[in-house]
């Protein structure tokens, strides 16, 4: 079996480890500094492998040294938001955090794929990417897979459709911002602009945006956990199986979109090299604006970075 290894033990990542579990394409290593808090959530994710018949290995450490061999890193640690915070808002504590995971990761698995997920996702995995060496096929943000399954929920709920038969593309940061693009949300290949009135796309696209928050707002002391944890296990089973899926993904730009060293939402080619290829889509006068007002709102905290 191949190896994933997610660090950080707390919501998205041990029920990422179940949901990678339950698709038996890899054994997870659940890493936390919290002495005790990987090993424990593993052993009773593990204890749940007969009645849920997954054959996949679920362990837990509090030592980095058992990265060692991964093909592929999610880093989940870090803080989350408390209710009117915004993403970017928890960029300075939670460099603080990931600044010893890479050198970590650059000791026990270099070449290993790196999944950020500790937020702000762009402006971090811009962060990783750059501070860590690494390749730029090889670091990529989890935003438009999440952002995507959010919005095609959104539309089976309205259109009172099977989930199945939804696809859509949200572009740029994962933030306030971002770019959802309805000519591309779809049922079974018909955009929803054919299937709704103005209004209720409308009202779909402003639920999608604002999709974390309204999460947030109910649970007060934790932000999404299971929309974010299968979005992991999608990327990662795309990335070990080499399915070569187009999905959404925060991809190290280096010049698509006439964008160069920056990561941003956009949809790409995923495989066991990683981001194999970014797909660019001929966007529209509008949509290119969209996109751009976005965009700078990454470029902004970029700049802020040491590095
Ligand atoms: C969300 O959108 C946690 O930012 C994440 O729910």
């Amino acid at each position: 079996m191949k190896k994933i290894s997610i660090i950080g033990a707390g919501n998205v990542g041990a029920n990422a480890a179940f949901y990678i579990a339950e698709k038996n394409f890899a054994d997870v290593m659940l890493i936390d500094i919290v002495q005790g808090k990987a090993k424990g959530k593993a052993l009773d994710l593990m204890e749940a492998a007969p009645i849920r018949m997954y054959d996949a290995k679920i362990s837990g450490s509090d030592d980095f040294k058992d990265l060692a061999g991964s093909e592929v890193i999610v880093i989940t640690a870090g803080y989350v938001r408390k209710p009117h915070m915004s993403r970017l808002d928890l960029l300075e504590e939670n460099i603080k955090i990931i600044n010893p995971i890479i050198d970590e990761i650059k000791k026990y698995s270099p070449d290993a794929i790196v999944v950020v997920v500790t937020e702000p996702v762009d402006t971090l995995s811009y962060y990783v990417w750059k501070k860590g060496g690494f390749d730029a096929k090889k670091v990529v943000g989890m935003t438009g897979v999440l952002d995507t399954t959010r919005l095609r929920e959104f539309i089976s709920k309205e259109l009172q459709v099977s989930t199945a038969d939804t696809t859509a593309i949200v572009l740029g940061g994962h933030h306030d911002y971002m770019v959802i693009l309805p000519r591309y949300a779809r049922v079974e290949g018909i955009p929803i602009t054919e299937l709704l009135p103005q209004e209720r796309v409308q009202k779909i696209i402003k639920r999608t945006r604002e999709a974390g928050n309204e999460i947030l707002s109910y649970l007060k002391t934790a932000t999404a956990h299971y929309a974010p944890a299968a979005a992991i296990a999608e990327m990662a089973e795309a990335f070990i199986k080499d399915t070569k899926r187009i999905l959404c993904v925060s991809a190290c730009l280096q010049g698509e979109y006439g964008i160069k060293d920056l990561c941003l939402g956009v949809p790409a080619i995923i495989g066991f090299q990683g981001v194999e290829k970014v797909i660019e889509l001929q966007l529209t006068l509008e949509e290119r604006e969209e996109f751009e007002q976005s965009v700078n709102v990454v470029k902004k905290a970029v700049a802020t970075l040491e590095i």
